[in-house]
């Protein structure tokens, strides 16, 4: 196994077909409780209670194989799979801090997590969160107060794609003894290993790239040994946010293909890129691939490629224009998420503008003619055809 490549690593580990029958695929295992021949083999079940199957809620063999499979990929030591992004999100919060702590975040981290810990847990559990910029390692040392216990990082952001230096911020945090949490979900494990570069915890929406077929909702948390197992008995047992056999056989099914989707996805993602960047009705087009990326040369420090989720800003700022441009597209189809097969477009001033004032719009830096695109796997000529299309409906 140690010299396996992650491609090999995704095909074979951790399946072991002589349990099932030989059967190629493993089966869904869809019981909620494990029986023993007597008194002592569940009784020693339960001295290793973190690793045993003894009911589903804690662990199930479906989801466990998916779970080593992403540890495997990520370079840690485990992996726990949950039923959404934020549930996996909201575990790994709650495990490193207690009321009053106080955590650091940056400013466009995605909003469901920002809203968990501008107001829920300030609100719950008298926790303050200080928002910073995150572009330098200073933005986090200025903030440390003495009741630091988390600084919370999204590299590349999902909104605006900011970078943070990771292996920086977290000997920072390890000086400090703050733990971190990185969301990794825009990089994945394939290229981004933030475990190595010495982060505690590692988060995904596994709904976008890990899934990637646009069929399941859940989440991960990957770590250190003790880190999960401590965690295990607290946020996984006590929370209760596990994942279902069923969606634990799809993320298996999902991670099978994932190195060789990622390639495809950073391919096409990167001539769409080009075209859009070269294109006269295009202002910008922040993706962490292009070279012209203010951030470019810490990604290509600490990511080893891109995936496909990128924005980009029309000239026009006229909603009618705008409008035109975003209807007209027929292969994009118009929802939220990202990550999957099929291609997508969003604009973030349809939720924003429902949230914000105009002024506070603005002050994020964002522009009406923002838009988001998840660049799937079709074909890339196909989908830049589609965009030269419905850009010349723009005047
Ligand atoms: C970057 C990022 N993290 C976390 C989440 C939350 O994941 P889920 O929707 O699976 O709960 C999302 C969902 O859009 C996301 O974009």
């Amino acid at each position: 196994m140690k010299n396996w490549s992650i491609e090999t690593l995704m095909a074979h580990f951790a399946e072991n077909r002589d349990d099932y029958q030989g059967a190629v695929v493993p089966p869904v295992y869809q019981n909620s409780l494990f029986t023993f021949e007597n008194w002592e083999a569940i009784d020693a079940a339960f001295d290793d209670r973190t690793n045993e199957n003894i009911y589903s809620r804690g662990n199930n063999p479906t989801v466990t194989i998916a779970e080593q499979k992403i540890a495997a990929l990520a370079g840690g030591e485990r992996a726990k799979l949950f039923a959404s992004g934020m549930a996996a999100i909201t575990a790994a919060v709650l495990h490193c801090v207690n009321a009053g702590d106080h955590i650091i975040g940056i400013h466009n981290i995605y909003g469901p997590a920002n809203n968990l810990m501008r107001h829920y847990l300030k609100k719950k559990m008298g926790i303050e969160t200080t928002f910073v910029q995150g572009d330098q390692v200073e933005d986090f040392a200025q903030a440390i107060r003495p009741n630091t216990r988390l600084i919370y990082l999204e590299s590349p952001s999902s909104a605006v794609f900011g970078l943070q230096d990771i292996a920086a911020i977290a000997q920072l945090a390890k000086k400090h003894q703050i733990k971190t949490i990185i969301d990794n979900t825009w990089a994945t494990p394939v290229f981004q290993k933030p475990l190595q570069m010495g982060i505690d915890f590692e988060v995904h929406s596994c709904s976008k790239y890990i899934g990637g077929h646009s069929d399941v909702v859940a989440g991960v948390v990957i770590g250190k040994k003790a880190d999960m197992e401590q965690l295990y008995v607290e946020e996984v047992e006590l929370l209760g946010g596990k994942m279902a056999p069923f969606e634990g056989w799809l993320i298996l099914r999902s991670l099978r293909t994932l190195p060789i989707r990622m390639k495809a996805h950073e391919t096409n993602a990167l001539q769409v890129a080009q075209f859009l960047e070269e294109h006269p009705k295009i202002a910008q087009v922040p993706y962490p691939g292009l070279p012209s990326f203010a951030q470019y040369a810490l990604g290509q420090q600490q990511m080893t490629g891109y995936s496909g989720l990128m924005s980009f800003r029309l000239q026009t700022e006229d909603l009618d224009q705008i409008k035109a441009f975003f209807n007209g597209l027929a292969l994009f189809k118009i929802g939220v998420s990202w990550g999957g097969h099929e291609s997508l477009i969003y604009a973030p001033a349809i939720s924003y503008l429902k949230e914000l004032t105009p002024s506070q719009f603005t002050a994020l830096g964002i522009s009406l003619g923002d838009m988001r695109i998840s660049v799937g796997l079709e074909n890339a000529q196909d989908l830049i055809n589609d965009l030269e299309q419905a850009l010349q409906k723009v005047e």
